[in-house]
């Protein structure tokens, strides 16, 4: 059974999922010896690692270069990884990058930050045959000043749009929904309707797992991600919360 089957495994017999970011061999090491779900490479490797103000610089050659890196360190935990902004522009350029990642073993599936906009891009790739994770809500590589940094779905409006959304990525069988600063009580209705893990950072607890980003985690994050200020999520999830408590 691969990765990704054994975490829907784990899904279905109910455990709540963790994932913490990693873009290093020692630390993908470590979150996997300590039973860390699933690793994300994520492009906010352009905030804690470039030192950049934002995701939008970073390339999807740096992220093959980090991919590899967690990848050497990691045995059981899934692979995850970022489509990077502008990655996926077309279909063609999206399956592209989409497809090196997971030919090359660099990851089980692929993250993709997902609007009605570009929904058609997304059941493309899953038709090829390309697991994806549909990351939506706050989606970083959109956002274009600080306003941006906010709960979603707050109005009537919005989450209806949202839960459209939802229900259009659970008619064309993503694998992982991931949802960012959207407002709890949608998240939670998000994750009963809909038959795939509903994972997610500053979204409330009533939902299958819980994100972080291992700089957040310890504190030391070089450019403070602004979505963490919105974030309510207390208590993490039991792992991510013991994972944390052993830090301390
Ligand atoms: O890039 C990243 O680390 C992410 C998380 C904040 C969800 O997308």
């Amino acid at each position: 059974m691969n990765k990704l089957n054994k975490l829907i495994k784990l899904y279905r017999g109910g455990k709540k999922l963790s994932c913490i970011t990693a873009y290093d061999a020692s630390m993908s090491k470590y979150l996997d010896s300590f039973g860390i779900d699933i690793i994300l490479v994520g492009d906010s490797l352009g905030q804690v690692i470039q030192g950049q103000k934002t995701t939008h610089n970073v390339t999807t050659r740096e992220v093959i270069y980090h991919a590899s890196c967690v990848k050497s360190g990691n045995k059981s935990a899934t692979l995850m990884v970022d489509l990077p902004k502008d990655s996926y522009k077309s279909k063609v350029q999206a399956y592209n990058n989409a497809s090196y990642f997971i030919s090359n073993n660099l990851a089980d599936l692929v993250k993709v930050e997902t609007d009605m906009e570009n929904i058609d891009i997304v059941e493309h790739l899953i038709k090829k045959g390309i697991p994806i994770c549909a990351h939506i809500g706050l989606l970083p590589q959109s956002i274009k000043n600080k306003s941006g940094y906010r709960k979603y779905g707050k109005t009537k409006k919005e989450a209806q749009y949202y839960y459209n959304l939802a229900m259009k990525l659970n008619a064309i069988n993503v694998n992982i929904i991931l949802i960012e600063c959207l407002d709890n009580s949608l998240a939670k209705s998000i994750c009963k309707d809909t038959n795939m893990p509903v994972i997610g950072i500053g979204s409330g607890q009533g939902i299958d797992g819980q994100v972080a980003v291992i700089y957040d985690l310890l504190g030391i994050s070089f450019n403070k991600i602004d979505a963490f200020s919105t974030d309510d999520r207390t208590p993490l999830d039991k792992q991510i919360f013991k994972f944390k408590k052993k830090l301390k």
